[in-house]
């Protein structure tokens, strides 16, 4: 009897805060997360030169992602307020500089076309906090605010192709914020694994850092590459090669 109430009583609970929730976020925290353009260039998957020259050399942005704890994650909310740059057109500049793709997804790349999949895939289902113009200043604001590359120098990891301990590099940043970020990795074209994406976790308004409650940990060595990152001139070098293939 006494469990059937607290289950009973749990269900009650449960819907009402289901219920009184809809003003808020209907997720639990957000991952934001950063690329190195260099693993990309060096593992040959698609590396194209920026088509605007104004791209820093720098980590990237690829997009502020809002999370389940469970691991899973809300994508494509809303149909009826897709990407409209319009809405953003003050941030474009500052866009194309830490915000562009690489050659990620398309080649030659097309920054508009990562913008659109950030905002319609993650950005669609963060509503109840951000609509497009906050959601992307967000993003930038955080980049602006916390430069990656300074704070792993400071701890003497820098991209120039040698092998830095896991630990260190996620130590040297939650040594700044606080916690501990995610690392995702990717391989090389000798498939060493190498620092490729930076997931730091958020809270559900993206306000302050906060532990990340789940994080994809699985695709990293203890001993990681940081990849150098291509000056523009070779960069265009192996486009070359790469089409003649
Ligand atoms: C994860 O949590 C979300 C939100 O509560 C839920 O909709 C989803 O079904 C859960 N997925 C799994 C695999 O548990
Ligand atoms: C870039 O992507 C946007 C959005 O998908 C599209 O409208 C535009 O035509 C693309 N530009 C180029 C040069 O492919």
């Amino acid at each position: 009897m006494r469990g059937i109430f607290f289950i009973v009583s749990f269900l009650v609970l449960q819907s009402l805060v289901v219920s009184s929730s809809k003003a808020g976020p209907d997720f639990n925290f957000f991952y934001w997360v950063t690329y190195w353009p260099g693993a990309i260039c060096d593992s040959q998957k698609g590396c194209c030169p920026p088509t605007k020259c104004n791209t820093e050399s720098d980590f990237m942005i690829h997009g502020l992602w809002p999370q389940f704890i469970n691991g899973t994650w809300p994508a494509f909310c809303d149909q009826s307020n897709l990407f409209d740059i319009s809405k953003v057109s003050d941030l474009v500049s500052k866009m194309e500089k830490k915000w562009t793709e690489w050659g990620v997804y398309t080649c030659p790349s097309n920054e508009t076309k990562l913008w659109e999949h950030e905002w319609d895939k993650h950005g669609t289902c963060v509503q109840s906090v951000f609509d497009q113009h906050s959601y992307f200043q967000t993003s930038l604001k955080f980049r602006q605010r916390f430069n990656l590359l300074d704070i792993l120098r400071q701890k003497g990891i820098k991209p120039n192709g040698e092998f830095y301990g896991l630990d260190e590099i996620k130590n040297a940043i939650k040594c700044v914020i606080g916690f501990a970020p995610g690392i995702e990795c990717n391989e090389d074209v000798e498939g060493k694994k190498q620092l490729f994406q930076i997931y730091i976790c958020l809270d559900n308004h993206a306000k302050e850092f906060v532990e990340c409650p789940y994080v994809p940990d699985k695709s990293c060595a203890s001993k990681i590459k940081f990849p150098k990152l291509p000056k523009r001139d070779s960069l265009g070098e192996s486009l070359s090669v790469m089409s003649s293939v």
